[in-house]
């Protein structure tokens, strides 16, 4: 934040409005740094420790909440040490330092969430936070029942002890040279987990994307466009899924 007045300051943190918090400071209740301020035309940015009353007041973040159709051969880090480019640098024209939730691999396409929420972000990405995300994958071969029951039943992936947590698998398409484009429904985020899924049943991943999370569909929006998520889709995400997704789950078993 660049320097600012005090009391213009104060009416940004909310404490009262500008005219009030000039009273405010002429009646020494305001410190800066630990000392009491009354000259009216005083600066601060947002590294200054300002009290009144003794209380600690920040400007409040604008929060963002957006969504991104990641391109492959974008990275979710937000920085890279290879220098290749990341998705955050796709977001242009927000005043904010956006962080991804989650990740997506860099040979992945699809709906990717930015937000510089840090509560919004916690909730989304702890284990215990079961959104389901759908996934389309374009793979060799046409996976068959058996392949729809393992997703169902759980597997051993290569290297990992753990059994995998229920999912769905359903053949979407067949297409020419013995390839299908399969749906993945998953609530964990293991590793590559769809990929290595697939592989375990014999049918390696050929092009993967992120298509839903939870209600939240990427819908038409192009790849490598982004758009703000409005309230709803945020307190729809924020209420642990989709019920329509539940609903899917339910019929399924
Ligand atoms: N599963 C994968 O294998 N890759 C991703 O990017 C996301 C889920």
């Amino acid at each position: 934040m660049e320097e600012c007045r005090l009391q213009k300051y104060m009416a940004l943190c909310g404490v009262a409005s500008r005219r009030r918090s000039e009273e405010m400071i002429v009646a020494g209740k305001v410190k800066i740094n630990g000392q009491t301020v009354t000259e009216l035309g005083t600066k601060v940015t947002s590294k200054d420790v300002v009290t009144v009353d003794g209380k600690r007041i920040s400007p409040e973040e604008k929060k963002y909440y957006i969504m991104l159709n990641k391109p492959k051969y974008v990275i979710c880090s937000v920085k890279d040490e290879k220098d290749r480019k990341c998705a955050v640098d796709l977001i242009e024209g927000i005043d904010a330092r956006l962080y991804p939730v989650g990740r997506l691999d860099y040979d992945t396409s699809g709906l990717l969430l930015l937000t510089n929420d840090g509560e919004f972000m916690q909730k989304m990405t702890h284990p215990s936070f079961e959104v389901w995300k759908t996934y389309e994958a374009l793979v060799k071969g046409v996976p068959d029942k058996v392949a729809e029951e393992r997703f169902r039943t759980g597997m051993l992936m290569e290297g990992d002890p753990r059994q995998t947590a229920p999912a769905l698998l359903t053949v979407l398409e067949k297409r020419d040279n013995d390839r299908s484009l399969v749906e993945v429904m998953l609530r964990e985020g293991r590793t590559r987990q769809v990929r290595r899924m697939l592989e375990t049943v014999g049918h390696p991943v050929i092009e993967l994307k992120r298509v839903r999370i939870g209600s939240l569909e990427l819908g038409n929006l192009k790849t490598g466009r982004w758009r703000q998520l409005r309230e709803d889709e945020v307190e729809k995400l924020l209420g642990r899924g989709s019920e329509e997704t539940e609903t899917v789950w339910e019929e399924e078993f």
